[in-house]
């Protein structure tokens, strides 16, 4: 398996507005591949606009209020680059799309890195900011998932966050599990609803 850079793209609508989503870049024989479900406003905007930028950062709260539906972070415009960056960025890489490959499921688009630039310096992993990625991809594919390994995959990814996690990182941790919570709460509410009278 490829090496997956987990991070914040930022794609132009056919007007030009901004739109973040976080997302897994692909590193695989010299492209970083972006593929998209169907449906999603990244795949939209990625058929008609082909400069992109990825941003990366530390700050797993950025994730865990994307996941949870916020889209309004401040943004910082990049000389000679049409898609900004996240201000809060630690660094971005600006891509280009050089070939598309369809798929009913998840098309790919292949990208070369025209120029990385870093801004702050990385200092270093932590297991809770890996616990809440997780956790905020699990809780974008709760639809798909049983609740058991929903709870199951929580207790384990939990246990980083007791032991490694700093303020920012709880409270991440928080509004993820806010989202999954409701999730859960909405199919044991629908499963009574619809069960037998
Ligand atoms: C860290 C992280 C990585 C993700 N990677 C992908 C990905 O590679 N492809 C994808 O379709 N969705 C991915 N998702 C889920 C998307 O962010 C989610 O589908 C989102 O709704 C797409 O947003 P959009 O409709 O605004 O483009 C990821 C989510 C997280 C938190």
């Amino acid at each position: 398996m490829p090496l997956i850079h987990e991070c914040v793209v930022t794609t132009l609508t056919p007007e030009g507005k901004p739109h973040i989503a976080p997302l897994g870049l692909i590193e695989q024989d010299g492209f970083w591949i972006i593929a998209p479900f169907r449906p999603s406003a990244t795949l939209f905007n990625l058929m008609s606009g082909r400069q992109i930028t990825a941003s990366f950062t530390d700050d797993v709260r950025i994730f865990a209020r994307l996941v949870a539906g916020y889209r309004s972070f401040p943004l910082t415009d990049i000389a000679s680059w049409p898609a900004p960056r996240l201000s809060g960025a630690l660094a971005h890489a600006e891509l280009e799309v050089v070939k598309f490959e369809d798929d009913e499921q998840r098309p790919r688009f292949f990208c070369q890195i025209i120029r990385a630039v870093a801004h702050r310096p990385f200092l270093g992993m932590n297991r809770a900011r890996a616990a809440v990625l997780e956790a905020a991809i699990l809780s974008t594919r709760l639809d798909r998932l049983p609740r058991e390994k929903i709870e199951n995959e929580i207790a384990y990814l939990k246990i980083a966050i007791d032991k490694t996690a700093g303020d920012a990182e709880r409270e991440a941790w928080n509004m993820v599990m806010a989202k999954i919570d409701a999730h859960v709460a909405q199919t044991v509410d629908d499963a009574t609803n619809n069960g037998p009278s």
